[in-house]
């Protein structure tokens, strides 16, 4: 039988599953914009879809990291092993600093490089940061690096979530779905 555990505050499970949602599609949108090959239109449309997606997510991620600050999570299932908190507690610190690290050296790689963001040019935001190649280009390097690293945890992730909610039914996964 499952405990019957205090889940994640509702705030705590919508930011979640909408940053979860908008990184899905950030990152196939990232590494297929990228690939040689593509019709001029459809990267153009992956470009625009990336930067400004990203850019919107940046406040979004903020109020995030300020709830969690602000708010301690339900304690997990006495079931859970002792590596196994460990494990999430690591990989749950490294998803944060990878949200933040994400869209901000996005950001330093497309203003740096002197690149639009449509959206912030729209609304009449200047680009904030001076034209400098060696800052695009560093900027870049963290941004390819630490997607990399995005993708692998959230592979555990993934994995580890599915595995509470299809195989071991501990209510791990109910202390985060929206409606438990
Ligand atoms: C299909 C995709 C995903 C599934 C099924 C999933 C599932 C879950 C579940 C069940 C938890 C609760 C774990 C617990 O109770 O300790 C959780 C926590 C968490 N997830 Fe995900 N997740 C997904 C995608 C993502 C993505 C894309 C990110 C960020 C890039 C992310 C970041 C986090 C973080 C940081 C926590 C810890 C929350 C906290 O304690 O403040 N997740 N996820
Ligand atoms: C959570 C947020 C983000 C995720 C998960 C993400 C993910 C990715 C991935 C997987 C790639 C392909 C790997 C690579 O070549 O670097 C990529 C590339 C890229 N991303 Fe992002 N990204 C995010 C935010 C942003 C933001 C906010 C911007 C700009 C405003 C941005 C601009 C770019 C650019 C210009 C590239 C092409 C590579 C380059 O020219 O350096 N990204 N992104």
């Amino acid at each position: 039988m499952p405990e019957r555990l205090p889940g994640y505050r509702p705030p705590a499970r919508w930011l979640h599953w909408i940053v979860a949602a908008a990184v899905l599609l950030m990152i196939p949108a990232g590494l297929t914009m990228t690939q040689e090959g593509l019709s001029r239109p459809v990267q153009d449309t992956l470009f625009l879809f990336h930067k400004n997606l990203g850019t919107v997510l940046i406040p979004v991620i903020l109020m995030r990291v300020i709830y969690r600050l602000t708010h301690r999570p339900p304690p997990l299932p006495k079931t859970i092993p002792a590596w196994q908190r460990t494990a999430a507690a690591v990989s749950h610190g490294l998803l944060y600093a990878l949200l933040i690290v994400m869209p901000l050296s996005g950001f330093v790689r497309v203003r740096a490089g002197g690149y639009p963001i449509e959206l912030l040019d729209r609304l009449g935001f200047g680009p904030w940061i001076a034209k400098s190649e060696s800052l695009a280009d560093a900027a870049s390097a963290l941004h390819a690096t630490a997607a990399f690293v995005l993708i692998a945890i959230l592979a555990v992730h993934v994995g580890a979530a599915l595995q509470h909610a299809l195989i071991r039914r501990d209510g791990v996964w109910s202390r985060m779905w929206p409606g438990g």
